[in-house]
């Protein structure tokens, strides 16, 4: 049995939150930019990403965050209306998310780095990062930087990420 220590189960409870505010930005997304070929491709592993701490939430008995339905809406939403400012827009969004997923991913791997009880945790974590980081290289091809008021909007998502990364680890 493995030890259930707060700073596992925070970390659990906030990729998983993470993972799925993720899924509900690129359908969001998707329901404005039907079947683009590279945002489909990432919502795939974002799926491959969320299930994989839906089921370590179950196995270790971790409490979801109670802001789930709240990251329901609000990932859409985002994902949709930077999509309407065209697929630029929804690209600046990819990037600054990803960004700030792929930094917190690192911080992680920094923390976990002498838990030999975690190795399986952190191989995942890894790949992840590592999945995210091409996210935003996607975004970054994809002229993100020439979106409408890139540092603005880059900027607001950016903090907007942040505070519900804080805000799921304890909520
Ligand atoms: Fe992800
Ligand atoms: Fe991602």
């Amino acid at each position: 049995m493995r030890k259930k220590s707060k700073k596992i189960e925070e970390i659990i409870r906030v990729n998983h939150a993470g993972e799925f505010g993720a899924k509900r930005i690129y359908q969001g997304q998707l329901s404005v930019l039907k079947d683009h070929p590279e945002i489909k491709h990432m919502l795939e592993q974002e799926l491959h990403h969320l299930d994989y701490f839906e089921k370590e939430i179950v196995k270790r008995k971790i409490r979801p965050t109670i802001l789930s339905p709240i990251w329901n809406i609000a990932g859409f939403a985002l994902g949709a209306l930077t999509a309407r400012l065209g697929e630029k827009a929804a690209m600046a969004c990819t990037v600054a998310v990803e960004e700030v997923i792929g930094e917190h991913y690192q911080d992680q791997l920094n923390n976990l780095k002498d838990d030999k009880d975690e190795k399986e945790l952190r191989k995942k974590i890894s790949k992840f990062r590592d999945e995210e980081l091409e996210h935003r290289d996607k975004g970054i091809e994809f002229d993100a930087h020439q979106a409408p008021a890139y540092p603005i909007l880059t900027g607001f998502i950016k903090l907007a990420s942040k505070t519900a990364i804080m805000l799921s680890k304890k909520y």
